[in-house]
């Protein structure tokens, strides 16, 4: 069942606006409740406001009403793995625990799937609040 949500952050690769790294991201998560929610990368001039895909696909969730995370899967280009970058790592964690499921594609498709708990080893979650 992992096919639509890849297909999905294939297509939000090609959203992208990164004019400044020429490196499009997409990505897609999808909640409890069976939605699918796509975001993409979003830069700015003034380069540390820009927005990665995960962080974009995670509020696309939230507005529509979920806060739980099943699966992810990530796309980007080049021929290095394009894993999630450490701050989305820790988004993620919000809404997920270490057995989330993320796949890591390329333009093709899947080229590998980690978990959570596996790129962010004792993290710190809602849970350690308590
Ligand atoms: N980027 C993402 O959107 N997600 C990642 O997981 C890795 C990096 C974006 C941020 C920036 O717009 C571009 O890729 C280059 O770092």
């Amino acid at each position: 069942m992992s096919a639509d949500l890849i297909e999905a952050a294939i297509a939000a690769m090609a959203k992208a606006y990164a004019p400044y790294s020429n490196f499009p991201v997409g990505a897609a998560v999808r909640g409890a409740g069976g939605g699918i929610y796509a975001g993409c990368n979003v830069e700015n001039a003034a380069y540390p406001q820009g927005c990665c895909a995960e962080a974009s696909a995670i509020s696309a969730m939230v507005m529509g009403g979920e806060t739980r995370i099943v699966e992810v899967a990530v796309a980007g280009k080049g021929e290095a793995l394009v894993t999630p970058c450490g701050g989305c790592r820790q988004r993620l964690r919000e809404f997920a625990a270490d057995d989330l499921v993320i796949h890591i594609c390329g333009p093709k498709g899947l080229r590998r799937t980690a978990t959570l708990g596996e790129l962010l080893p004792l993290s710190f979650g809602p849970d350690n609040l308590g």
